[in-house]
């Protein structure tokens, strides 16, 4: 299965942090913002991935991330000329999935919690060889407005989904972690844009709901999906990391951990590595290696 990272965006709610420079390469703690989704992908096992950014910030990507092959990966680039919607992303990266199902991540979206990898690698048999069907996530939040709404009968069918409600069916909202099968590319193509002139992933996810063959997955209390939209919230996300880290030792979305661990690189590899950066992560990666 292949992954796409949505990165662009201009996020103004974030001015002037991001006036001059893209969002999804802001810190959180002590990785760029881009780390913990591209993690996500590769907890399913996601190898090959494409990241989409503005023509200002792809290059930027380009620098930080490479070609992939040093985490045993394969990443590439396409520019989003205008962020007119997330549904998008698979008309952008039709050529890259070429047939095969994809699974599309918000770059601005971070996700952690025991069981999560399982989870993961679930989604990912709901779509994956030959299997219809698309498989997103709910997640209980206090207030649901300003995200995709999931709403479930007793039996946990679902009954609708809505973008951005002013009055919200429940307080599941969508996170941005969506998989889908191998018709993606051809149903994103045939939506129009929304009321507010954006081509909806909720409208995609809604074909798949007529078809009856969405699935949703739910994240328990235990599950921490941190938003970075505005200023607290970014420095939320990042005391949130800052005090998982420091009080077990354990890095969250260390993506060369990951790819080390999913038998990616070799331990020779990591400690590389972790020797070309002075800093505690470098340590880090060295320590595992040890
Ligand atoms: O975070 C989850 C939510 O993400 C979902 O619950 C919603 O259903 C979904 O529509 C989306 O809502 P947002 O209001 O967060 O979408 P936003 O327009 O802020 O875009 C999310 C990220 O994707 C943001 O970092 C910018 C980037 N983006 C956005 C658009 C519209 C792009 O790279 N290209 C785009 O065209």
């Amino acid at each position: 299965m292949k992954g796409i990272i949505l990165a662009g965006g201009s996020a103004t709610r974030l001015y002037p942090l991001s006036k001059a420079i893209s969002k999804q390469i802001m810190p959180v703690y002590d990785k760029p913002m881009i780390y913990y989704p591209l993690s996500t992908l590769m907890l399913a096992g996601i190898r090959e991935v494409l990241v989409i950014s503005t023509p200002r910030d792809l290059p930027m990507f380009r620098d930080l991330l490479g070609d992939g092959s040093r985490l045993g990966m394969r990443l590439e680039y396409k520019v989003q000329e205008v962020p007119n919607g997330l549904a998008q992303a698979f008309v952008l990266g039709k050529e890259f999935l070429n047939g095969e199902p994809g699974c599309l991540i918000l770059g601005d979206n971070m996700f952690y919690g025991q069981g999560f990898r399982t989870m993961l690698r679930e989604a990912v048999a709901h779509v994956d060889n030959g299997q219809r069907g698309a498989c997103i996530f709910g997640y209980e939040v206090q207030d649901p407005t300003a995200y995709g709404v999931v709403e479930f009968d007793e039996s946990g069918k679902v009954l609708s989904l809505e973008e951005k409600p002013k009055q919200p069916k429940s307080n599941y909202a969508i996170p941005g972690l969506y998989f889908y099968d191998s018709t993606v590319c051809d149903k994103a193509a045939a939506l129009q844009p929304s009321a507010r002139g954006e081509y909806e992933i909720t409208d995609l996810n809604k074909l798949y709901l007529q078809e009856q063959t969405l699935r949703v997955q739910l994240f328990g209390r235990g599950f921490a999906w941190l938003d970075t939209g505005n200023c607290d919230s970014l420095l939320e996300a990042g005391n949130f990391i800052a005090t998982i880290q420091n009080r077990q030792g354990f890095y969250i979305s260390c993506i060369e951990e990951i790819a080390w661990r999913n038998g990616w690189i070799t331990t020779d590899q990591l400690r590389a590595l972790g020797k070309e950066m002075k800093t505690e992560y470098g340590r880090y990666l060295e320590r595992l290696a040890k």
